[in-house]
């Protein structure tokens, strides 16, 4: 609640003194804030809110009051719009309206949690050039990621997760240059990661989470991803093997690789070359390799349940943290190292083995 908005509601629960509070708030208010809001942009927004039907959930846009007032709108200096979020409005029925573009000034965009907003990113989007925030996550917008987005090349942030977004990831988002953050999970995406998506430079988070990507993973060159903090590639359809790039990115500290049709080798994934310590996840594919001869580094999380990886469980195992780790549904073998550590443990985390013992399994023999 702005202050403003506060003060009334306070003096309001005041009868007695209403007729002077309400004189009193509005020669605050016609003292501190002048008429901020730039007439068109004002005017765009009701034409908004008038195209969604004048829902309910934003009666707080209100013609009486400075629009650069309204709750999640920001004014600059001169009083145009540059940000335009809604939020948590399921009351919004129909698409985004196709005349954005009068909002020139526009640098963030942020509808969230709209289950009713549906239809395409309609094209005038592609017209606000100053952008650089784009957060449309929880709606019902749909169809293809669309070409123009790419012009956009001041994006620092692009978020379509969650929404019900189909076809192939567009190989232009690799003109987005400037993007620090991208996440398209949690749609229906299918074809492979756009070779462009693995130089974006300046990216520390892609996430692209439960989608139908398949093919293989492609390699990501570490000199120009030195950025790249957390990737998200898990509940897709990958195959073919880990690129091993992917274990020499040196700013990587959350790897999340597992519910895929991976293959092979994934031991390159847990090299001591980082400075940071990593959660690698990869469960559920079908990764198979020789475990004994790693060296773990310092991991805070190790999931690599359900897959075919064979030999022993190296010593630095036992220095992981029980509460992080999880190597059921392979095919390991041998004792659990520092087993007094792993006691009282959930034995699930071992369950499902070849022959693992100690710990908070039955004794070796
Ligand atoms: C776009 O951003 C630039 C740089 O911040 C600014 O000079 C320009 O006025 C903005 N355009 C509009 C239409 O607000
Ligand atoms: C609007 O969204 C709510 C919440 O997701 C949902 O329960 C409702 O069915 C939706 N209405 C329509 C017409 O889609
Ligand atoms: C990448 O990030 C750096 C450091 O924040 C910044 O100086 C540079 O302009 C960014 N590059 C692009 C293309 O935005
Ligand atoms: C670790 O770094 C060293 C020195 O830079 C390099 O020779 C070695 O190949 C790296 N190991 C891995 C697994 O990348
Ligand atoms: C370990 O993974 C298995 C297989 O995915 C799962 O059933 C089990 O609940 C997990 N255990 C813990 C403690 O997370």
């Amino acid at each position: 609640m702005s202050p403003h908005k506060f003060y009334k509601h306070l003096l309001a629960s005041l009868p007695l003194f209403s007729l002077l509070a309400t004189l009193f708030v509005d020669l605050c208010h016609s003292q501190t804030v002048a008429k901020l809001c730039n007439h068109n942009d004002e005017n765009t927004l009701l034409q908004i809110k008038s195209f969604w039907g004048n829902p309910p959930s934003l009666g707080y846009w209100d013609p009486n009051q400075d629009c650069c007032q309204w709750d999640l709108i920001q004014c600059n200096e001169q009083g145009r719009v540059i940000t335009l979020r809604v939020s948590l409005s399921n009351d919004v029925h129909g698409p985004i309206p196709p005349f954005l573009d009068r909002l020139p000034s526009l640098d963030r965009l942020h509808f969230d949690n709209m289950y009713n907003l549906s239809g395409p990113i309609p094209q005038s989007i592609g017209k606000l050039t100053n952008l650089t925030a784009i957060v449309i996550l929880g709606t019902n917008i749909g169809g293809p990621i669309p070409n123009f987005l790419g012009r956009l090349t001041n994006l620092v942030e692009l978020n379509l997760a969650s929404n019900k977004h189909t076809g192939p990831i567009p190989d232009f988002l690799g003109r987005l240059k400037s993007l620090t953050s991208l996440d398209l999970g949690d749609n229906q995406l299918t074809g492979h990661i756009p070779y462009s998506l693995t130089r974006l430079s300046n990216l520390s988070s892609l996430t692209l989470t439960l989608n139908k990507l398949s093919g293989s993973i492609p390699e990501f060159p570490p000199q120009k991803m030195s950025g790249l903090q957390f990737l998200g590639l898990n509940f897709n359809r990958f195959s073919g093997s880990i690129p091993r790039s992917l274990g020499r990115l040196p700013s990587l500290g959350a790897l999340y690789l597992d519910h895929n049709k991976l293959t092979g080798d994934a031991s390159y994934l847990f090299n001591k070359n980082n400075t940071v310590n990593k959660y690698i996840s990869i469960g559920y594919n079908n990764l198979k390799f020789d475990l004994s001869k790693l060296d773990l580094p310092r991991l805070w999380g190790f999931e690599i349940s359900h897959n075919l990886i064979y030999g022993s469980l190296p010593l630095s195992f036992g220095f992981l943290d029980p509460e992080t780790v999880n190597v059921s549904y392979n095919r390991l073998c041998g004792p659990i190292p520092n087993g007094r550590r792993f006691k009282r443990a959930n034995p699930d985390i071992f369950a499902h083995n070849k022959c693992l013992c100690g710990g908070p399994l039955p004794a070796c023999k």
